[in-house]
């Protein structure tokens, strides 16, 4: 399949995450061998990725560009602040502007339609950094990260406990793609949106795995393999802060959940962690946690779909190319 940019986890199929995942594994471990004086991968050679971001982030824009640079181009880093779009220039004119310059744009923007805009203004391959709506290329790294740790994702579940939003939607959609089980367990009024979990459903029923989503937390923890959360508020939603401390108290992923879990379940966290309100802290940096393998696997991941969109490697052609996939 060709996939242009990723601007929805759904622009992915389930075989294209696999085949990616496998690809994420391959540089990964291609990249042990170039720390140690190994060559250095050429992919992105003579591309420039530019690198937008309207929001803050640390591991996303840290692993995105290192990446890009890893992969022999060169990553241009930008933010609203460095552009006439922080002062009312409009989407479509940045896009068709950057498009001219650059051979990729990673965003993390607001809504899903602004990047939407810029992929079909610029004509190059648009990643999404997230959005209010998804956040993709964190999914694929979780992905990655439950592989590792399972081998397989077939008769596996994934439980996220909190708010059902952009992370929670990624992975209810990639997992669902990939076979994973996925319980969302949520407080009144925080659910994920309705037209995600039915997307997610019909994938999940092609792929013979299951989604369900609940207000009790509890029950969605009975023997999963993988407990997940994030913050409670999210980027944007600080004014709701204290008002979402008192709703989402009782889904803080603790010990007394984990205990419910499966007894090789481990335990997940896109960061940044607030540990003491969605995370125990002994969970978080407890034995079960792989919560910096999976900030790790950002980087790896994003690789693959760099190698893949801007790069033009068709998924799993790096991990044939060393035998493996
Ligand atoms: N998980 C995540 O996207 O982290 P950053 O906001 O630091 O990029």
């Amino acid at each position: 399949m060709t996939v242009r940019s990723l601007i929805s986890t759904t622009d992915l199929s389930g075989p294209d995450i696999v085949a990616l995942l496998d690809d994420a594994a391959t540089l990964r471990a291609q990249r042990s061998a170039l720390t140690s004086g190994g060559p250095a991968p050429t992919l992105l050679a003579g591309r420039t990725v530019a690198l937008i971001f309207e929001k803050p982030s640390t591991r996303t824009r840290v692993s995105f560009e290192v990446g890009v640079a890893e992969l022999g181009g060169r990553p241009l880093p930008l933010s609203s602040a460095d552009l006439q779009l922080g002062r009312g220039e409009t989407v479509a004119d940045t896009g068709a502007v950057l498009g001219r310059y650059v051979q990729g744009l990673v965003v993390r923007t607001f809504a899903q339609a602004r990047l939407e805009e810029l992929a079909s203004a610029s004509g190059v391959p648009v990643i999404n950094a997230l959005t209010d709506e998804e956040h993709p290329c964190q999914a694929l790294a979780d992905l990655l990260t439950v592989r590792d740790a399972f081998g397989t994702f077939a008769g596996r579940t994934l439980t996220y406990v909190g708010d059902g939003n952009n992370v929670a939607h990624s992975l209810l959609l990639a997992g669902a793609a990939v076979g994973l089980g996925v319980r969302i367990a949520h407080p009144d009024g925080y659910a994920p949106d309705a037209a995600v979990v039915a997307r997610a459903r019909a994938l999940a029923e092609a792929h013979g795995s299951e989604v369900t989503v609940t207000t009790d937390a509890a029950a969605a923890a009975e023997g999963t393999h993988v407990l997940y959360t994030d913050v409670w508020a999210s980027m944007g939603q600080e004014a709701e802060q204290a008002a979402r401390a008192a709703v989402f108290a009782p889904y803080t992923l603790d010990g007394a959940l984990v205990a419910r879990a499966a007894d090789d379940a481990i335990v997940l966290h896109c960061l940044p962690a607030h540990r003491g309100e969605e995370i125990a802290a002994d969970v978080l940096d407890g034995p079960r946690s792989r919560v910096f393998d999976q900030a790790e696997n950002r980087l790896h991941a994003q690789k693959a779909v760099l190698a893949m969109l801007v790069g033009g490697s068709q998924p799993g052609a790096i991990a044939a190319a060393e035998g493996g996939g």
